[in-house]
């Protein structure tokens, strides 16, 4: 007999349930799960799955595609289909399929809702008789952000943080006050003494390409360059700051929590460092 899945309304054999690859739990991780336990054909402590369901949805402002009790019985159903007597029922929301990668809430999009059943004995457990051994490890979730992994969900919500208040771009702090970077770009700062600011590389952000060749650009330019941390209030008090990416290159950021940068204008070093990383970028063969 096929394993069954079930996927946005259909039942099919597992081997054909099929989810969009521009679908953003695949994308960003955008999306939330749970698994209950099977016993005796029977869903454990279902309730309380669901309820913690319902709180993932509702924090990440994911609408439930059914009715939470119809996703028990679609958890029912798999459990039917697959003559499951004992193993789990795993099931998975996301924020859907957009058409786009764009990192804010999509408007149109339909959440994917995702579920399959596997056998699994967990009553007769030998290592419920033998005990078993634990190792620490540092809890790094998610401290390794200079790993460019897709486990993007905290960027997608500070993106759509920064959407909410009518800005393009958030700009992450860490508990000490100092900025990280922004939710998909590097953060950059040009202070008063003309010094061109930057975070350090470390495992607290992303080493951005960009950032590395715009950095390259203005030391020719004779601008001085720090690698370290600038504060929030360090950032409200710039001469000019700027962010950079693959996906936007150079852009000027005219305001921060909607204090102006400088004048309020693009700075005229974030346009001219913008303008040489365009002519750097259509002449790949100059140096860097
Ligand atoms: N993001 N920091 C973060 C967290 C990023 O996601 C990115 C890029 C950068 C800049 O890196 P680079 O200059 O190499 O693009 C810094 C891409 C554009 C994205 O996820 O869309």
């Amino acid at each position: 007999m096929p394993e069954i899945a079930y996927v946005n309304g259909a039942y099919l054999p597992l081997a054909e349930a099929r989810v969009s690859i521009l679908d953003r739990g695949f994308l960003f991780a955008d999306g939330v799960y749970e698994v209950a336990a099977v016993i005796g054909g029977r869903l454990i402590d279902n309730e309380a799955h669901l309820s913690r369901l319902e709180k993932s949805l509702r924090e990440l402002r994911i609408e439930s595609p059914l009715p939470i009790q119809t996703i028990a019985d679609v958890e029912a159903e798999l459990v039917a289909r697959n003559e499951l007597n004992e193993g789990l029922v795993y099931l998975q929301i996301t924020r859907g399929a957009a058409g786009d990668r764009d990192f804010g809430f999509p408007s149109g999009a339909t959440p994917t809702f995702i579920a399959f059943a596997t056998k699994k004995n967990i009553l007769a457990s030998s290592a419920a008789e033998t005990g078993v051994k634990v190792l620490t490890v540092p809890d790094m979730r998610w401290a390794r952000r200079d790993i460019k992994a897709v486990a993007l969900l905290a960027q997608v919500l500070a993106k759509q943080a920064a959407l909410d208040a009518d800005c393009q771009e958030a700009w992450m702090v860490d508990d000490d006050g100092y900025v990280t970077e922004g939710s998909s770009s590097t953060a950059f700062i040009l202070t008063k003494s003309d010094t061109l600011v930057t975070r350090q590389n470390s495992t607290a952000i992303l080493p951005g390409c960009t950032r590395k060749a715009v950095q390259s650009l203005a030391a020719r330019e004779g601008l001085t360059l720090e690698d370290r941390s600038f504060s929030v209030t360090e950032a409200y008090e710039a001469k000019e700051a700027f962010l950079t990416s693959a996906s936007n290159l150079v852009l000027p950021v005219v305001s921060i929590d909607g204090r102006p940068i400088g004048s309020g204008a693009p700075g005229a070093r974030s346009r001219l460092l913008r303008a040489l990383y365009i002519e750097w970028a259509m002449n790949p063969g100059a140096a860097r």
